[in-house]
């Protein structure tokens, strides 16, 4: 079968929810993906920062391999070796004390946000249900995630959305202040917004919005599914600012590209949850937390946190420079490896091109051209994407 088949029968058979490019990818190694018909590109996609150690990395595939034929598959009725060791690795490496396992972003919002309300009920005094969320934030595809997803456009046709949910700009302390409320029990925010367009917090705003909740008595949420497990340079994206969440989720590049998802939290939070209050049949089975030890130790030992500091400054000074040279550019922004270029016009065709050449980049809100390259990047490939760009803007101005 060829490509052409293959996209026939896709369209034939599977639900139409996705707007596809034409071509059908089949293998992957390293920072490359190859189509059916043997065509090479250059991922800077990378799953959407879900292949941050690079495709088939040799460790996941060997975890992978020497789980299945262990043990794939048992109830959460029992302790699970790989489980174990995976929170036990997550929670030496970060603020959290305790963990959930589930099996994507969505789920692990939708966990975080239970968790809030439960802690509210019984720690918080009065009625407190409220989340606070910001525009342009991305949260997932679920109707609780969704909802608390401040983007107009994904709402459309679902009414009637979630009670319980407000929205305030991104970057805007006073407007989150003037938004808490006697019913407010979190406030709920992505480090950076990846799907919003690469959009970075102010010097100081999460430190404000961590004392801010502090001083409200309610609960900080960090939303790391995109931007957690070292695409920003630091295994965490809070690292940055030196604030801690109460609760985080991380999701995507968790297992190197096996399907999972996890609630970080600190343990006087995660106290709220007694059993029975939340469950997930495959949340944390035996074969995607050996792929996420595997990853994570990867991400450690690799030197992919420092690779991916070094190439991050290397490709934002490179866009930047561009920047200079073209007057459609509007901004060269982000932090590592998630970076992106916002443009004064539509880029879905500049992906288009950049395909042609044998390039895989994302645009995200219409006019933000998105690099999400694998931490194992190097210099010459990101030149290439570069050069790519310079020619095909070249063309425009
Ligand atoms: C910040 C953020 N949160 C949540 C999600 C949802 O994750 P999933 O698609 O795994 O449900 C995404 C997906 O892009 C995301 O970027």
């Amino acid at each position: 079968m060829n490509s052409q088949t293959m996209m026939m029968l896709s369209e034939k058979y599977i639900a139409h929810t996705y707007g596809r490019y034409p071509i059908v990818l089949v293998k992957g190694k390293g920072t490359r993906v190859w189509d059916m018909e043997g065509k090479e590109y250059l991922d800077f996609v990378s799953g959407l920062a879900v292949c941050n150690l690079g495709h088939c990395h040799p460790k996941v595939v060997r975890a992978i391999q020497d789980q299945a034929e262990r043990l794939i598959h048992v109830s959460n009725f029992y302790y699970i070796e790989p489980q174990i060791r995976l929170a036990s690795l997550l929670c030496e490496h970060s603020f959290a004390d305790q963990v959930f396992f589930c099996n994507s972003g969505a789920e692990a919002n939708e966990g975080a946000m239970k968790l809030a309300r439960k802690y509210a009920k019984e720690k918080m005094k009065g009625e407190r249900y409220e989340i606070i969320t910001m525009e342009r934030s991305f949260h997932g595809r679920t109707f609780a995630t969704l909802t608390a997803t401040a983007q107009e456009k994904y709402h459309k046709g679902y009414a009637p959305l979630m009670p319980g949910f407000k929205y305030v700009p991104f970057n805007d302390i006073e407007a989150v202040r003037g938004a808490i409320d006697s019913k407010t029990c979190a406030v709920m925010i992505e480090p950076i917004q990846g799907e919003g367009g690469v959009k970075c917090p102010g010097e100081g705003y999460l430190k404000a919005l961590r004392e801010m909740c502090d001083e409200k008595g309610i609960l900080l949420i960090f939303d790391e599914v995109q931007v957690g497990m070292g695409r920003t340079g630091k295994l965490f994206a809070y690292e940055h600012d030196g604030v801690e969440p109460d609760i985080m989720t991380i999701a995507k590049s968790l297992a190197g590209g096996v399907p999972i998802g996890a609630v970080l939290m600190k343990k006087e939070v995660g106290e709220s949850f007694k059993p029975g209050d939340h469950a997930s049949t495959f949340g944390g089975n035996p074969l995607a937390t050996a792929a996420g030890v595997a990853a994570l130790t990867a991400i450690l030992d690799e030197g992919m946190l420092e690779n991916c500091q070094r190439m991050g400054d290397y490709f934002l000074s490179r866009l930047e420079q561009m920047k200079k040279k073209f007057p459609f550019i509007e901004e060269a922004r982000g932090k590592g490896l998630i970076l992106g270029i916002e443009l004064k016009m539509d880029g879905g065709d500049i992906v288009k091109t950049m395909m042609g050449k044998g390039i895989l980049i994302n645009c995200t809100m219409g006019n933000v051209l998105r690099f999400l390259p694998p931490l194992i990047v190097t210099k010459e490939e990101i030149d290439r994407v570069v050069n790519a760009l310079e020619e095909e803007f070249k063309g425009i101005s």
